[in-house]
């Protein structure tokens, strides 16, 4: 991709799935690409990977928990001495803990805010200066289509996941004015480490819902991770992938009374097929995520 030639990239989340995926792509398009993540034995693998694929720039990781406030602003230092400066902020480390609110642990809320939501937040502060020093670069934020539309148990993640788009939309009117760019991405459901782990534990009425929806596709992380990077070269605010997920994400916004009678619909019909004893849970897939 011709707009990421030359470009300083830093990714959360780039050692696995959807950031990896997006990392090796920026490496073939000539951008300078520095992954974080926590574990090193990935980090150090996707930094391989990149030189591997062969682009002029330069590679690095940072191993960092974006929970923790002030290792992100460490690692932020780190990571633009490595890169000589910052173009794009990719922040898309997240996870999905799925699970019904009368049953999903307390810690399971807090623990998708801490990483999906407030490691997003610190990523972008601890950036941010730069940024606005310079007067220019693009920051992107990836959500999820539970960011637009209630699933049914999801909430703890859905809750951390729109909490992005109102930060999101709030940010875009604070550095807009100032030169940088602000973009959201909603990843629909992706055949990604992360989502594999998700599906070991979904609940078996969330599993019915995505068996029977006709809108029901799951795609690869490297599928994904395109659509995210020309999205961000396009300069839109926001998009996500496929779509059976943009008509959703319209028809939504457009007829929420029907949308939410439509979800209603689809659960009462997959609860009847649990009580049936008539779910089996297939071993990959689902619907929006
Ligand atoms: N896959 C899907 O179906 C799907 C759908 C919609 C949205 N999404 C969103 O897209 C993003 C990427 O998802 P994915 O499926 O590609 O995930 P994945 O395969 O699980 O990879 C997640 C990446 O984030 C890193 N990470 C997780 N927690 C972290 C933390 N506390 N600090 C730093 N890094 C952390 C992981 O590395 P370490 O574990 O080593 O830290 C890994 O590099 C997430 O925000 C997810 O919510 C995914």
């Amino acid at each position: 991709m011709q707009w990421f030639a030359g470009k300083k990239v830093f990714i959360t989340g780039g050692s696995k799935g959807i950031g990896r995926a997006a990392a090796l792509q920026l490496a073939r398009s000539g951008a300078s690409v520095v992954v974080a993540a926590r574990g090193a034995e990935a980090l150090d693998e996707t930094v391989a990977a990149m030189k591997a694929a062969g682009g002029a720039g330069t590679f690095g990781r940072v191993s960092v928990d974006v929970t923790d406030a002030a290792a992100v602003e460490a690692a932020a230092a780190e990571a633009l001495e490595l890169l000589g400066g910052i173009d794009v902020l990719i922040c898309n480390a997240g996870y999905a803990w799925p699970g019904l609110v009368e049953d999903a642990p307390l810690e399971s809320f807090e623990a998708m805010m801490r990483t999906n939501y407030l490691g997003h937040v610190h990523t972008v502060r601890a950036f941010l200066p730069r940024f606005l020093e310079q007067g220019h670069g693009h920051i992107n934020l990836v959500s999820s289509v539970i960011g637009f539309l209630p699933v049914y148990g999801y909430a703890a993640y859905s809750a951390s996941k729109f909490a992005i788009v109102g930060f999101a939309g709030a940010l875009d009117l604070e550095v807009k004015p100032r030169g940088i760019q602000v973009s959201l991405f909603y990843p629909p459901t992706t055949d990604t480490p992360g989502l594999a782990k998700e599906n070991e534990i979904k609940p078996p009425v969330a599993w019915a819902i995505e068996h029977d929806s006709a809108f029901s596709a799951t795609y690869t992380p490297e599928q994904v991770a395109d659509h995210l990077l020309r999205h961000i070269a396009s300069g839109r605010y926001q998009a996500t992938h496929g779509f059976p997920n943009q008509l959703i994400y319209h028809f939504n916004r457009l007829a929420p009374g029907i949308a939410r009678w439509m979800n209603h619909d689809e659960v009462a019909k997959a609860m009847k097929k649990v009580a049936a004893g008539k779910v089996h849970a297939p071993s990959r897939g689902g619907g929006p995520k």
